[in-house]
């Protein structure tokens, strides 16, 4: 695979370069709520136009239906890039209105799905886009900097890569590397942490992990379902009854490990009456909402001895104060640990900067939550495959 340095040392001056990186960022009202998917996506953009190459970014915010809409748009994450850069970054809406670009200078193309062709399943529209993508940048370059949306076979990821020079950015590589030492030599124990809203979204990966790791601590709304397969009752938490079977099966290899307390609520929301109560004692009519301090203790325990670690999803609903605590819990048990620790994107990532906890005392936060847990499952990733050429 050859990389963006590899591009550099090849010479950019004056050259068109291309970059797909993942500005998908969560927006509140216009406003970033976590820009960590703009710093990380940084360097790579930075090196290219300090070489001097004229630098297009393209980006997907969202998944936006019916065209161009200011909802989608990425013009927050233009002026956020901007600032962080330290120059402006002009915004234009198709690849036929891109404005000059100074040597050294940077554009950003808007939201690339805002065509309908860079998403669709038929091969030929997205070759078409491609193409026209391409056409911004003859005699030049394209840099796949977007770990985030690798798993996407989509045209500014894939198919731009057969019609141009396509090069690895920083970001990929480093992303690739941390996760391929999680796959092949990760030091043990090996502790896998997952949590997040549904199961069902997990199984694949669950399976894929069991046979490699040494525990997998289970929280989350996904837990109900492993804890309702133990034969317990859950009162109206979350449910996947269609997988409790699925669920019974992996819990038979012995090494899933599930909260034995839960906080629970009467209604899902900020202010809703809450209980520490024991897994096997949720009342009726109550959701588990977290996991309680005890799970997070016994959790804790297996995370300080364990030499490798990797976290995807919040084992609560940590945007909500009083259920945030086990998230909490988890991440200062990673940072308190001294093995080498990696957080899946996503949830968790946005989890570890909204609770104020410090990015760096985790060895690795990744920007891609689906593309990390696809890697570990084993899957082909499209956007990576076709940078390692036939
Ligand atoms: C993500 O948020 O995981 C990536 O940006 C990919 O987005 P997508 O799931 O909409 O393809």
């Amino acid at each position: 695979m050859k990389t963006h340095q590899d591009l550099i040392n090849e010479g950019v001056a004056g050259r068109t370069v291309l970059v797909r990186s993942d500005l998908n960022v969560p927006l509140k009202d216009g406003v970033i709520t976590d820009d960590g998917r703009i710093r990380a996506s940084v360097p790579t953009i930075k090196a290219l136009s300090e070489a001097g190459a004229k630098v297009v970014v393209m980006a997907h915010l969202g998944r936006p239906k019916g065209g161009p809409s200011a909802e989608f748009s990425l013009a927050p994450a233009a002026t956020r890039l901007g600032e962080l850069l330290g120059t402006e970054v002009a915004l234009f809406a198709t690849p036929a209105e891109r404005s000059e670009i100074a040597d050294g200078g940077v554009a950003m193309l808007e939201n690339v799905r805002f065509d309908a062709r860079e998403t669709s399943k038929n091969d030929d529209e997205r070759a078409e886009l491609a193409r026209e993508l391409s056409a911004m940048a003859p005699e030049g370059a394209f840099v796949s900097d977007g770990f985030g949306v690798v798993h996407r076979k989509q045209a500014s990821v894939y198919d731009i890569a057969l019609d141009l020079p396509a090069y690895a950015g920083g970001l990929v590589l480093a992303e690739v590397e941390v996760l391929r030492r999680l796959t092949t030599t990760p030091d043990r124990p090996y502790a896998v942490v997952l949590g997040g809203s549904k199961v069902s979204d997990k199984l694949a990966v669950i399976e894929a992990l069991l046979p490699k790791v040494d525990a997998l601590l289970v929280g989350g709304g996904m837990c109900f379902t492993f804890l309702a397969a133990q034969g317990l009752g859950v009162g109206s938490s979350l449910l996947e009854a269609d997988r409790i079977d699925t669920c019974r099966a992996l819990l038979e290899t012995g090494k899933i490990v599930l909260p034995t307390d839960v906080v629970v609520a009467d209604a899902f929301a900020a202010d809703a009456r809450t209980d520490t109560v024991p897994a096997d004692e949720i009342p009726a009519g109550w959701m588990g909402l977290d996991i309680g301090p005890a799970s997070v203790a016994a959790f804790a325990d297996v995370l300080g001895t364990a030499k490798t670690v990797f976290w995807n999803g919040p084992m609560g609903v940590f945007e909500m104060a009083p259920f945030a605590e086990g998230t909490r819990g988890i991440a200062e048990a990673i940072i308190a640990g001294s093995g080498y620790s990696v957080v899946g994107g996503g949830d968790s990532a946005a989890a570890v900067r909204a609770l104020g906890l410090a990015e760096d005392g985790f060895s690795h936060i990744s920007t891609g939550g689906g593309a990390s847990l696809e890697y570990l499952e084993g899957k082909h990733l499209p956007g990576i495959a076709v940078l390692e050429g036939p």
